[in-house]
């Protein structure tokens, strides 16, 4: 291990041999964690090759369980986010690319920070399960084209060893370990092909748009050295995605959206993710088709039909489809207000996901229980006019000491401007392959 760390402080490049050594013997527990830490502080600041990054992200990739998903037919299609405040797109886009004959097996996460992760937004439906036998898994998107389930503590080990340390030792944010972080969950949970929402702003991982091209194209390259063709999309993270944030709310936010009811910018996600879903997996040629077919799926209500038959497939009771109320609600509502004249120019996303946080939407530590019931509804988002008095947002929370450390940054993340404001830009580019292509 020393001669490898120091190879690469050196700036050499690692061999395949190497990079599976310090893997193996860091998930095994030979190789210490000062070790480990010095060598990703040596990556940090030299970078990978890209040769070294996927043989990172096959290495960590082996280091855990493989699932095997070969009992399931057709071409499985899956979806990652690096993630964002209001993101609850899963909940729309699987239904809804499943109604148009996509198959997807999905396998999500719980949420750290912002708000839960899909995991926990699901969990406020009741009754809902995401834990089930692989032969249920497995059964549930051979009938119904698509399943969720929590993604096994078993997958990619050493990601998980590595990250904590990375945490510590200020090596998070490096292109290459991000990528290939992502990348070995992605690949060890077996979809044959992946689309990337990668978001960039103020409410991102990668604020600025370069550092996220950089990754998507390193993702991108990642999923198709190891035979998995990906598209990666970059979308905006200036203001939260849609306006429910906080996780029954963005229950309620997806399935009016599949009612054709949703916020516009979180429906032309929905849109433009799953025309790809349905290109890569051969159920529409061309995004332009694909885009047509998601829109019809959304108007017939066969969107919709299909959520319900999932919930109901997942042991869930599908009664608050028609009924909102019968999902988790906080007790009481307070009303943002604004305080100027103008034009809403700016929400910082992230100051609304720590607010969501504060309420207890999201977790400050692992294993924190959440309130699936807090969070915030956004009334006023970037562009809209506003007088004073109008309300921008209401919080909904049921304690008043919650309420009060969240109140001070809902309203910070608020900004106006005296001139028209235009809508921030949501779809930034496409990466597929050696190209890049802008969306103007
Ligand atoms: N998400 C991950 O899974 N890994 C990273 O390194 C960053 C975000």
């Amino acid at each position: 291990m020393y001669d490898i760390i120091k190879k690469k402080r050196d700036n050499g490049e690692l061999t395949k041999e190497e990079i599976e050594f310090f893997i193996n013997g860091y998930s095994s527990g030979e190789i210490p964690d000062y070790q480990v830490s010095a060598l990703l502080m040596a990556i940090y600041l030299n970078e990978m090759s890209e040769d070294e990054t996927s043989n990172l992200t096959e290495a960590m990739m082996n280091s855990g369980d493989i699932i095997d998903l070969s009992n399931i037919k057709g071409i499985k299609v899956d979806k990652h986010s690096t993630g964002g405040v209001g993101d609850k797109t899963t909940i729309a886009l699987i239904p809804l690319v499943a109604s148009c004959g996509a198959v997807v097996a999905k396998m999500s996460g719980r949420g750290l920070g912002h708000t839960g992760g899909t995991i926990d937004k699901l969990e406020s439906i009741e009754e809902f399960s995401t834990s089930m036998s692989k032969e249920k898994f497995v059964d549930s998107v051979n009938s119904s084209g698509m399943a969720v389930c929590g993604q096994s503590e078993e997958v990619a080990i050493a990601d998980k060893k590595i990250y904590a340390l990375r945490d510590v030792t200020a090596t998070v944010d490096n292109i290459s370990l991000i990528a290939s972080s992502i990348m070995s969950k992605k690949l060890a949970t077996g979809a044959d092909k992946l689309i990337l929402d990668v978001k960039t702003g103020d409410g991102a991982f990668m604020t600025e748009y370069s550092d996220a091209l950089k990754l998507a194209k390193e993702m991108v390259k990642i999923g198709e050295n190891m035979n998995r063709e990906t598209v990666a999309i970059i979308t905006g993270m200036e203001e939260p995605l849609g306006c429910a944030v906080g996780n029954s709310l963005e229950v309620v936010e997806a399935v009016e959206t599949l009612k054709g009811r949703g916020p516009k910018d979180f429906e032309r996600l929905c849109i433009t993710l799953g025309a790809y879903m349905l290109t890569l997996s051969k159920c529409a040629f061309g995004f332009e088709k694909g885009t047509k077919k998601i829109r019809e799926a959304i108007q017939s209500g066969a969107a919709l039909e299909k959520f319900r038959e999932f919930v109901v497939n997942q042991g869930g009771n599908p009664a608050f489809i028609d009924d909102y109320s019968l999902l988790p609600q906080a007790k009481y509502k307070y009303e943002v207000k604004s305080s100027d004249d103008g034009y809403v120019s700016r929400i910082e996303a992230e100051k609304i996901g720590m607010g969501a946080m504060f309420l207890g939407a999201g977790r400050e530590k692992k294993g924190d229980e959440l309130d699936l019931s807090v969070g915030i509804v956004l009334s006023k988002k970037v562009g809209d006019e506003v007088h004073t008095g109008d309300v921008l947002a209401v919080i909904h929370y049921n304690d008043e000491e919650k309420l009060r450390s969240a109140k001070g940054i809902i309203e910070a993340a608020y900004s106006y401007s005296e001139e028209k404001v235009l809508k921030p830009k949501l779809i930034y580019s496409i990466v597929a392959k050696d190209r890049v292509i802008e969306i103007n």
